[in-house]
């Protein structure tokens, strides 16, 4: 109870005097380190990237049945084909290509209730392959590994959206040696291998736009989080949707006044966030949520509840300053974890989220801006550069096995 007044105070103190105090001294704070000049970093003249056209049943026929798809969370496949046709690192000229990119939109199968569930995208992704391997000699000079593929579904290319399965299907064989760009990431999980890069999943850039309020508006909410607590259908008996951890949220902090949490998602959902000091990221069925990216988009510190996760861009983010982590076990003292948070580590972290380079990593914008979500993916591929010689493979030397992973997945696209 102490503790609770204690911070409605602070809140009276700080809260509203915050927003004017930052917007006074208007200086974007610098991150220590190397990582704010790397999310600057302009990767034109760093690497060439070589895009394959491929027959448009793999990417726009597939947009133009379904053009749900350009609003979904996993939309930066559509959107980083777009940008790498009219990029300046594209080459036309495959000979001299650091990178090659396969088009192809692998989550753009929606129910008929525009849910989209991955089943088909194996099939569709293995019959990719098989073209470019035939019809160009790249892929046979490596088995991938100096290509890349957009896979922003749920657990990435093990192409399932209930976990189990996911891990129980693997990464598909024929990706194996390729670098995969995903949106989910997770330290020690079969969905995520070793040199992936990990991007922020897609919200709509305009749509938040429309929903900014006067950067001086006080942050009178201390907690925010509007979704789900629990996912009675799938989850019936309780206990494996969001780990727990979600229910745990609301059977601690249903009643208090610092927590403004619920399962409606009101109209003023992106102005809240605005008027916020904490924003909660929990996992939920995957560790990663849009919740991130309106975090850091509206200047709200994300508490990152997810064991483990692997955030977009880490090598070049420094999440550690930027939010709070609360492990899952630890929800049941969130409160006491948020309040003992010191007032000018609050105040910084806030301000480090004002830096626009933050908010531009995290999105996806058209037209592309410098230091946006696409030119992360970019800096993320240069760093690789050059590619180990070990990667091209000798005359006839196969690595990969085409017939491996579930029969079904064999089956012509
Ligand atoms: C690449 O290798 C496969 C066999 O694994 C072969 O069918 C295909 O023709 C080869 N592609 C080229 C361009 O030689
Ligand atoms: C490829 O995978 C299939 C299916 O798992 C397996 O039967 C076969 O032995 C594998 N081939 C090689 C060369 O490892």
């Amino acid at each position: 109870m102490r503790m609770g007044m204690w911070v409605l105070a602070l809140l009276c103190v700080y809260g509203f005097a915050w927003g004017v105090g930052a917007d006074k001294n208007v200086r974007t704070e610098r991150i220590s380190g190397s990582a704010g000049d790397v999310l600057e970093d302009n990767p034109v003249g760093r690497l060439k990237v070589y895009v394959y056209e491929l027959p448009s049943k793999y990417n726009k026929k597939l947009l133009q049945k379904e053009p749900r798809c350009l609003n979904h969370m996993f939309a930066a496949e559509i959107f980083m084909h777009r940008f790498l046709l009219s990029s300046a690192v594209r080459t036309h000229n495959p000979n001299e290509a650091d990178w090659f990119y396969t088009p192809i939109y692998t989550t753009c199968d929606l129910t008929p209730t525009g849910l989209p569930l991955p089943f088909k995208s194996p099939r569709m992704m293995r019959s990719a392959v098989q073209l470019i391997s035939r019809n160009w000699p790249y892929w046979n000079r490596t088995e991938g590994a100096d290509h890349f593929f957009v896979v922003p579904h749920d657990f990435g290319a093990c192409f399932h959206y209930q976990e189990e399965k996911a891990i129980d299907r693997g990464i598909l064989p024929l990706l194996l040696r390729a670098t995969l760009v995903q949106t989910f990431g997770q330290r020690n999980h079969v969905c995520l291998k070793e040199g992936s890069i990990t991007i922020p999943p897609y919200a709509p850039p305009q749509k938040m736009q429309t929903h900014l309020i006067p950067q001086e508006t006080p942050r009178s909410i201390f907690v925010y989080f509007r979704g789900l607590f629990y996912d009675i259908n799938n989850d019936p008996e309780g206990g494996y949707y969001a780990r727990g951890a979600r229910a745990a949220v609301w059977e601690n902090f249903k009643n208090n006044p610092l927590f403004d949490i619920s399962t409606d998602h009101p109209t003023t959902y992106y102005e809240d966030m605005q008027r916020s000091i904490f924003c909660l990221c929990p996992l939920g069925w995957a560790p990663w949520s849009p919740r991130l990216v309106e975090a850091v988009v509206f200047g709200c510190i994300p508490v990152i509840i997810a064991d483990d996760i692997v955030l977009p861009f880490a090598d070049a983010i420094p999440w550690e300053e930027i939010g709070v982590f609360v492990a899952e076990e630890d929800v049941p003292n969130l409160d006491t974890i948020l309040t003992s948070i010191p007032p000018e580590v609050i105040l910084r972290k806030q301000r480090l989220l004002a830096n626009p380079s933050m908010k531009w990593a995290m999105m996806f914008p058209q037209p592309a801006q410098p230091g946006d979500a696409f030119h992360q993916i970019l800096n993320g591929l240069a760093r690789k550069l050059p590619h180990a010689k070990s990667v091209y493979l000798k005359a006839d030397q196969k690595i990969l096995n085409w017939t491996a992973g579930p029969v079904g997945d064999l089956k012509p696209w």
